[in-house]
């Protein structure tokens, strides 16, 4: 059974699902408590997360397979960077928010290289908490088109719909003690943030 990583709260859903967006609104939440909480995202800002990033803004060609590594590399510095990695802060008792995790890689990365690979290359514990904006896709392209912005690897309608099967894939397999929270994407910014805040009161984090 893979380690559960208490305090641990990660934000999934697709391209233009909102997840930065909240994020940033949960934070505010904790800081407006004075309660401390780390923002933190996936691919990071290290020079894994860098390479990562020019590969989806098109600047570097790899193979699928290439980039599933990188992901994976760049999560296992997010979590055991010696200096900064997640689990330190955990053992510590802090609190992590995250958007975006391993979950990511089983939705995006298995559309192109199986799902088996890509769960053998993230073999990374998992976080207490996933919240999943689980968001139709054609509402995803409409915010991907608005947003006026050259669109990355994955901001395709058809492939959104498979990383949305595969998604459905991975939380169909989570353990029990794993809290999974679904929130209906087509909700207002607010309601969402309303909702993720009020699971995390009644859990007793905020
Ligand atoms: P995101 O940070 O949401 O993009 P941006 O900040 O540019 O809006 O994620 C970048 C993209 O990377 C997104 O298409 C999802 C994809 N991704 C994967 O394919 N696998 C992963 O493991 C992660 C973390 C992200």
């Amino acid at each position: 059974m893979k380690r559960i990583l208490d305090n641990f709260i990660v934000l999934e859903g697709l391209d233009g699902s909102g997840t930065t967006t909240q994020l940033k609104e949960i934070v505010e939440r904790f800081d407006m408590q004075s309660i401390p909480v780390h923002a933190t995202f996936e691919p990071t800002g290290s020079p894994f997360g860098k390479i990562v990033r020019s590969v989806l803004k098109k600047e570097i060609v790899t193979t699928p397979l290439a980039l599933a590594h990188l992901f994976a590399a760049d999560r296992e510095d997010h979590l055991h960077n010696p200096v900064h990695g997640i689990t330190g802060m955990i053992e510590k008792g802090e609190t992590i928010i995250c958007d975006r995790y391993l979950f990511s890689s089983l939705a995006y990365q298995s559309i192109e290289c199986g799902y088996e690979k890509v769960e053998e290359l993230n073999d990374f514990p998992y976080p207490r908490f996933i919240f999943y904006i689980d968001t139709p896709t054609d509402v995803c392209m409409e915010r991907i088109y608005t947003r006026n912005e050259e669109t990355e690897l994955f901001e395709e309608h058809s492939y959104l719909n498979k990383v949305r099967e595969f998604y459905e894939r991975a939380f169909s397999t989570l353990p029990e003690e794993v809290n999974f929270i679904r929130i209906d994407g087509r909700k207002t910014i607010e309601e969402i943030t309303v909702e993720i805040e009020s699971v995390l009161k009644d859990k007793g984090l905020l």
